[in-house]
């Protein structure tokens, strides 16, 4: 039976993390909110407040309404600050030690009946949940970004996730105005699986000079009707959250669709992580984003 979720914490105020915060705080939840230092939580929760002020200001929802989903939202440097969460729900970087070194934590202070969720792209749900005490309480919440904006939520069951908690996590969802798609724990889920191959096989398609940057979005966008080219979609992911994505997926299945391509490791060496750092295959630093001419 699905359990009541009213209190839900966020590890992580980063790119996934404070959009899940926003919806989770729209839908009526109380919100905790827990980054590593002061300043992180502040661009984490800051970011929250231009999306709902700009919510305000294009008529999509009231002052008040917005004043109250802020009181919803509060941020803490503190594991202590989400004792008493009902769900908590993980959102920090890709990596599987420092989630490992986070889980054992928070597992300690959390009380045992709450439901803990990973935000995971592509680790493997059960290793996270096998370092806590309570694997049959653990699933994979998987958003999409921006998390305000797209349906979907990839609800994950693992080999020791419960029914109640599998069943608790996609109310929650639903509750959430979310698509909720039931899949198992297998590395990418659904949407990752096909959609990695794709970006990498655009920057596959750049390195072999058949379109230019812009070309190759711009294909993509008038020819198939995405919303955005693979090249500015792996700009917006991150490319270093797509490298991770693609070593995990490549570990797991040793193929070469999910091999990292050439030019995204040596991008990643320049500390090209994309929209975030300003540069990818596109310069940020500009009005509108041009080509990155070391590509
Ligand atoms: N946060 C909150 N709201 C946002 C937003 C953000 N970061 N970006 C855009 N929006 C909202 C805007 O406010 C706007 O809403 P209104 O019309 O009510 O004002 C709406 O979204 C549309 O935005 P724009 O008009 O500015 O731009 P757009 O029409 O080009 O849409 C987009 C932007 C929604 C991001 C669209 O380009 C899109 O859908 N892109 C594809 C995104 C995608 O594929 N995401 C999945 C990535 S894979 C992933 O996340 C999984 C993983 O594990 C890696």
């Amino acid at each position: 039976m699905a359990q009541k979720i009213e209190r839900v914490g966020v590890l992580g105020a980063g790119l996934m993390g404070h959009g899940i915060v926003q919806v989770a705080a729209e839908a009526g939840h109380e919100v905790v909110v827990r980054e590593l230092d002061e300043a992180t939580l502040q661009k984490g929760l800051g970011k929250v407040e231009k999306q709902l002020a700009r919510a305000v200001e294009k008529g999509r929802s009231s002052r008040e309404d917005a004043d109250a989903v802020r009181a919803r939202i509060r941020g803490t440097v503190h594991y202590r600050d989400l004792a008493d969460c009902d769900l908590v729900i993980e959102a920090i970087t890709e990596s599987l030690p420092l989630k490992l070194e986070m889980w054992r934590e928070v597992d300690e202070i959390v009380k045992p009946d709450a439901v803990f969720a990973t935000n995971t792209s592509s680790l493997a749900v059960v290793d996270q949940a096998a370092v806590t005490g309570r694997p049959e309480r653990f699933v994979g919440l998987h958003y999409f970004n921006p998390a305000q904006v797209m349906k979907l939520v990839e609800v994950v069951r693992c080999v020791t996730t419960g029914e109640d908690a599998f069943q608790t996590a996609l109310e929650f969802a639903r509750g959430e105005g979310k698509l909720a798609i039931p899949t198992r724990d297998r590395a990418g889920f659904i949407v990752n699986r096909l959609l990695v191959p794709y970006m990498l096989d655009a920057i596959r398609a750049r390195e072999e000079g058949v379109g230019s940057i812009a070309e190759i979005d711009e294909a993509m966008k008038a020819g198939a009707g995405h919303p955005m080219g693979p090249l500015t979609l792996a700009d917006f992911v991150g490319l270093d959250t797509l490298g991770s994505i693609c070593e995990v997926l490549f570990d797991e299945f040793r193929e070469r669709r999910f091999a990292q391509p050439p030019a995204l490791r040596k991008m990643l060496s320049a500390g090209w992580f994309g929209r975030k750092s300003g540069t990818g295959f596109y310069d940020y630093s500009g009005e509108t984003p041009t080509e990155n001419p070391g590509i």
